[in-house]
């Protein structure tokens, strides 16, 4: 089977430092959920942003099979590429419903509404709110509105950054159960990105450790349901701050 999303030797750099991401390779497989683990400067939000066409890299970067390397960052959402960016970044003074109707500018109307209401439906907590300024929304209610905007454009491939930056556990736990949905209905694959092994675990089949813009390791998630191979994979790649 093709992988929706075949990455091969991608480097980022930003200016005549280090590179952020260096000779990074990694699939995704149809519906599948791949993480990116490393701790804060690791180079994956670079590695997302790379994929979604919003910073220059070098390397070899497919989708379908086709390679989307220079095809510029709206065309690869409207293939089915979506980046819901690190820090929410949604737009505080627009309605909820209006950022959402954001989301799915590139859709056709009808099918823009069926999305919304499929978004509605899976976020109960925002839906109750949709008339009101977005910034008024709670943290986990704004990440849920993120994520919701970002499932409105109807991505094949949805690049997750840090959703459970800045949210208490009980949120955190209630947006992955709310994603481990969605997967459940659907084929949509997922790059998620995350500091926390924990949060991961949840929603994952396969994870690459990332430290200094390389992948230094990989596991399976069914290799780490054991809590020893799972301490043993802390201990060498994210360092004992990162457990
Ligand atoms: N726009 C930018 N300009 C210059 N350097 C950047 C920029 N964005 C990120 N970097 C640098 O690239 C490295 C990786 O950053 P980033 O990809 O954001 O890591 P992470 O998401 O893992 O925290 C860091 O050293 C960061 O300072
Ligand atoms: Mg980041």
């Amino acid at each position: 089977m093709t992988d929706l999303l075949d990455i091969r030797d991608l480097s980022v750099a930003y200016g005549s430092g280090a590179p952020a991401v260096s000779g990074v390779s990694f699939s995704v497989a149809p519906g599948a959920v791949v993480a990116l683990l490393g701790a804060n400067g690791a180079g994956k939000s670079s590695i997302m942003k790379a994929v979604s066409g919003l910073v220059p890299a070098q390397g070899e970067m497919k989708f379908e099979g086709a390679s989307i390397g220079k095809m510029p960052a709206r065309k690869r959402v409207a293939q089915g590429i979506v980046y819901v960016p690190e820090g929410r970044e949604i737009v505080g003074n627009l309605t909820v419903r209006e950022n959402l109707v954001l989301g799915g500018y590139q859709v056709a109307k009808a099918e823009r509404r069926r999305r919304m209401e499929m978004v509605l439906d899976l976020f109960p907590e925002i839906a109750e709110k949709v008339d009101r300024s977005a910034w008024r929304l709670s943290g986990g209610e704004q990440q849920m509105l993120a994520i919701g905007r970002g499932l409105v454009s109807g991505p094949k491939l949805l690049l997750l950054d840090e959703p459970s930056l800045g949210l208490a556990p009980l949120l955190v736990r209630r947006v992955f159960d709310r994603l481990a949905t969605i997967r459940a209905e659907s084929n949509l694959a997922i790059v998620l990105v995350e500091q926390n092994l924990a949060v991961t675990m949840r929603l994952c089949d396969e994870l690459h450790f990332l430290r200094g813009g390389r992948i230094v390791g990989f596991r399976t998630a069914k290799e780490l349901k054991d809590p020893a191979a799972r301490q043993e994979a802390v201990d060498a790649y994210l360092g004992a701050a990162a457990a």
